[in-house]
């Protein structure tokens, strides 16, 4: 059985079920799995360790490429079986562990996480990794993500494969599998355009360290695709206009650049805005391909996509995999650390869109903490590129929540993207683009283009008696994040709430 999937004589044998393979997982153990942003996560081992955990107390530290999908990370949570995390997340139930001081969580740059395996801070005990086959050198074949499965499959003392039959075999051939190596050998990494092939297909294993091979037929989560809205039209219709002024600068041409985008509802219907424009012959050299990836490719518009995960949509998922021979010759799926890799993002001119939760007057970008203080999701790798992009832009609507909300506030209330790798912020009221403005000038153009009306004269005040006060970045110490602490107080960050009450 499974001849196809199982190439390595000898390892059919170590086929066992999800249940046994979750009894290696022990108390204390660093344990790291494949899944990246929900795809080619581990869909039945982790799950049977909560079960396990769940009725006799035990915990692990686990790493991973980015988020797992299946509600995976909630029950490993409600199980009490997680120690630490890293190095991103997006489960609401896991989110509130983290938040509640139960579990520890490491955020980390996805482009550097591999780099703390290399480098044995953390040294996993176990791997597990979603397979698509073991090929006869005992290689193994990811499925929709690579994620940091290199790292982990290099690193870990033992693995347990995860044989996924759901994913058709004629995904082979869609990875690129490359290590750049360790300090102080490191070796350049020879991509120039999105689409450079660099690797082999396969991520080499030593076949004797596989303890056990379980079968699954789960299929990925769907992604969660929120239809454009008239916030989402306005703010890639400014983004649009923008590209546009930069052909006519002769800065940019109709190509553009590779394109990244980040997760968020925002940045995928952003990108989704491209298949109406004037641009074309679009390459995409990114984290997580989306479904607006694969609808800009039928479009006719994007050449290649170029990333570490497929994430997609239920209906995107079975067109895809219907579908793989017609999309392979424009995909590639790398390791995030190639994929997130600072020199390659550097050397493309990647314009890098990714989603803020809060912005401030100079151009700090929060995208991780609510208040200043609770975990959303994590820094994913929207650093790794707005570091190192050609142009860095972030994204969000002006307010939410019935006007309860402004997103462009006086202070970040945390910061993870700072004004000096923030190029360009946009919202549905408009973009300004900060590049080449001193802290005064970025102050002026962000109130002036992206605030809602509602916030803007307030913000205007703020600014100007900062101003008075002085500084190279205006601000009043003792009214910063005032903003925040009446969104705490009375539920909106609207001064007129305070007065009412009073
Ligand atoms: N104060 C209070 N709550 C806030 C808030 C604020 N300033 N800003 C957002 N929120 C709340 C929203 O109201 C929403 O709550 P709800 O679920 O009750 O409606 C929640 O936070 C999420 O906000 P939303 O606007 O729906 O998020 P999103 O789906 O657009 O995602 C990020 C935005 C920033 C959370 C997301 O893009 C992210 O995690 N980014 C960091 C990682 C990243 O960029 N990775 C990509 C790199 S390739």
């Amino acid at each position: 059985m499974y001849e196809e999937r199982i190439k390595r004589s000898g390892l059919q044998s170590r086929i066992t079920s999800a249940a046994d393979a979750a009894t290696h997982l022990r108390d204390g153990m660093i344990v790291a799995s494949s899944g990246f942003t929900k795809a080619g996560d581990s869909k039945a081992v982790l799950k049977a360790f909560a079960a396990i955990a769940q009725d006799s107390p035990r915990k692990i530290t686990l790493i991973t490429g980015a988020s797992l999908g299946h509600g995976t990370d909630g029950m490993l949570a409600s199980a009490h079986a997680l120690h630490k995390r890293s190095p991103f997340q997006v489960d609401p139930i896991l989110r509130n562990s983290i938040n509640n001081g139960e579990v520890l969580f490491n955020d980390q740059h996805l482009g550097e996480s591999a780099e703390l395996i290399h480098e044995n801070i953390l040294q996993p005990d176990i791997a597990i990794i979603e397979a698509l086959m073991i090929e006869e050198d005992g290689s193994i074949v990811p499925t929709t993500s690579v994620g940091n499965t290199v790292a982990f499959a290099t690193a870990a003392k033992k693995i347990i494969v995860e044989i996924n039959i759901s994913v058709p075999l004629t995904l082979h051939g869609v990875h690129d599998i490359f290590s750049a190596g360790i300090w102080p050998n490191r070796q350049i990494i020879p991509i120039t355009n999105a689409g450079t092939r660099i690797g082999r297909t396969s991520i080499p294993i030593d076949p004797e360290k596989i303890i056990a091979i379980v079968i699954t037929e789960t299929t990925d989560s769907p992604a969660a695709i929120n239809e454009r809205d008239d916030k989402t039209r306005a703010i890639a219709g400014h983004l649009l206009q923008f590209f546009e002024h930069e052909v006519k600068k002769g800065r940019l041409t109709h190509q553009l650049r590779p394109l990244q985008s980040g997760i968020g509802k925002v940045a995928n219907a952003v990108l989704e805005g491209f298949t109406e424009g004037s641009f074309h012959h679009l390459t995409m050299y990114s984290e997580v391909l989306q479904d607006s990836t694969f609808n800009l490719i039928d479009a006719g518009k994007m050449d290649f996509a170029s990333a570490s995960s497929i994430t997609v949509s239920q209906d995107c998922y079975q067109r895809l995999m219907r579908n793989l021979e017609k999309y392979k010759p424009n995909i590639v799926l790398r390791p995030q650390d190639i994929s997130n890799a600072a020199e390659v993002i550097r050397r493309l001119g990647v314009i890098s869109i990714n989603t803020a939760i809060e912005f401030d007057i100079y151009g700090n970008v929060n995208s991780t903490h609510i208040a200043g203080t609770r975990m959303m999701n994590g820094i994913g790798g929207s650093n790794d590129f707005a570091r190192n992009a050609y142009l860095s832009i972030f994204v969000t609507q002006a307010s939410s929540k019935a006007g309860a909300i402004s997103h462009v506030v006086p202070m970040a209330s945390h910061i993870d993207n700072s004004e000096h790798d923030v190029d360009i912020v946009v919202t549905d009221f408009g973009l300004a683009d900060l590049r080449g403005l001193a802290p005064r000038e970025r102050a002026n153009v962000i109130i002036s283009n992206c605030a809602d009306p509602a916030y803007k004269e307030e913000l205007k005040d703020y600014f100007l008696a900062a101003c008075k006060k002085g500084g190279h970045t205006p601000h009043l110490l003792q009214e910063a994040l005032s903003w925040h602490q009446r969104m705490e107080q009375q539920g909106s960050m609207k001064k007129e709430n305070i007065l009412q009450d009073i």
